[in-house]
């Protein structure tokens, strides 16, 4: 049964009610049935083949992208993660530790001139790899400062040569129920899908992330392909990419289809606009203890607010 607070913008952040938690109490009669297919199931943890990409890292930094605010320290950020495919609590970086990230390869379709897939390390050597460091703010009211290295997305789109109709960008996470137990609990719409607009995607934030902290990327950070789009809350930024499409149509996203009200398409960040059940004037810095006030697009208004004008009918902040 779902508890809602009448006035869920009162309660401290750190009481905000994880997703997982809310979602899960409005199937748990589904969750028993999938528990016991968990049981029968099991994991099988398997190696891969090895990653040889550390020798691109560290990655020179870009110092147009400055923080306010000490970067968290990686001990934290490496086991305090949201990565739904390996549980739904944080803890989940021991269980990702089962996803094979080579090989991996990269699917890149739909309106594009040059429709391919490509091998996570043939895209390494062919992308400009530099490290940003960015502020990373979740719905959840905590955030993070995060180093991270990859590339601009707009360089990839424009390398698969965008067609006309091309008016998203869709994101796939990998599937595979036997490595993922999440992928498991089959009242979640699997695969993980976010999606961007081909504008939002073309502007000098988003970006594709291979490492972080001068290094390939931990998988419980999202392994070997992530997204990182700061002006955002964090659930935008998909981990563990393996498809890359240019569609015409809106794409249905993992957590619109399951909580259209509170976790819509746009989710740019906006203290003035609360969550339905709790505030998001400020956030909790992990690693610290420290709350800080929220800023709109989460303090990257120069680089994105131009992208929402004409838009005001959306529901841009949810
Ligand atoms: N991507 C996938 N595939 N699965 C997820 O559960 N969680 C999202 C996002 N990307 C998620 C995902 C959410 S809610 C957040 S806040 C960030 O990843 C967390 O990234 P971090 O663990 O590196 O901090």
């Amino acid at each position: 049964m779902v508890i809602r607070r009448s006035k869920g913008w009162e309660i401290p952040e750190r009481h905000a009610t994880p997703e997982h938690v809310f979602f899960a109490r409005r199937t748990v009669l589904k969750g028993v049935a999938a528990a016991s297919a968990v049981g029968v199931l099991g994991a099988l943890p398997t190696l891969g083949a090895p990653d040889s990409s550390g020798a691109f890292y560290p990655a020179k930094r870009n110092e147009a992208f400055a923080l306010d605010r000490p970067v968290t320290p990686e001990a934290v950020n490496t086991r305090y993660n949201n990565f739904y495919e390996f549980g739904s609590s944080k803890s989940i970086a021991d269980a990702a530790e089962s996803l094979k990230v080579r090989p991996w390869t990269v699917k890149i379709d739909g309106r594009v001139g040059k429709p391919q897939e490509i091998a996570i390390d043939d895209l390494l050597k062919r992308m400009p790899l530099e490290e940003r460091l960015y502020r990373h703010r979740c719905v959840e009211a905590w955030s993070m400062a995060v180093p991270w290295t990859g590339f601009p997305l707009r360089a990839l789109i424009e390398a698969a040569e965008p067609q006309a109709g091309a008016n998203y960008v869709r994101f796939e996470t990998f599937l595979d129920r036997a490595v993922a137990p999440g992928q498991r609990q089959f009242w979640y719409p699997w695969p993980y899908v976010e999606g961007l607009t081909l504008a939002e995607a073309s502007n000098d934030l988003a970006f594709l992330v291979t490492g972080a902290y001068g290094k390939p990327l931990p998988k419980s950070m999202g392994a070997p392909l992530r997204l990182a789009t700061p002006w955002k809350y964090g659930f935008k930024s998909i981990k563990s990419i393996t498809r890359i499409s240019l569609v015409a149509e809106r794409p249905k996203t993992f957590w619109e289809q399951l909580g259209p009200s509170e976790y819509g398409f746009w989710a740019n960040v906006n203290p003035m606009v609360p969550h339905p059940r709790w505030s998001q004037a400020n956030e909790e810095v992990l690693g610290t203890h420290e709350r800080r006030p929220t800023e709109l697009y989460n303090g990257y208004g120069e680089f994105v607010a131009g992208l929402y004008s004409g838009l005001e009918g959306e529901r841009l902040f949810m």
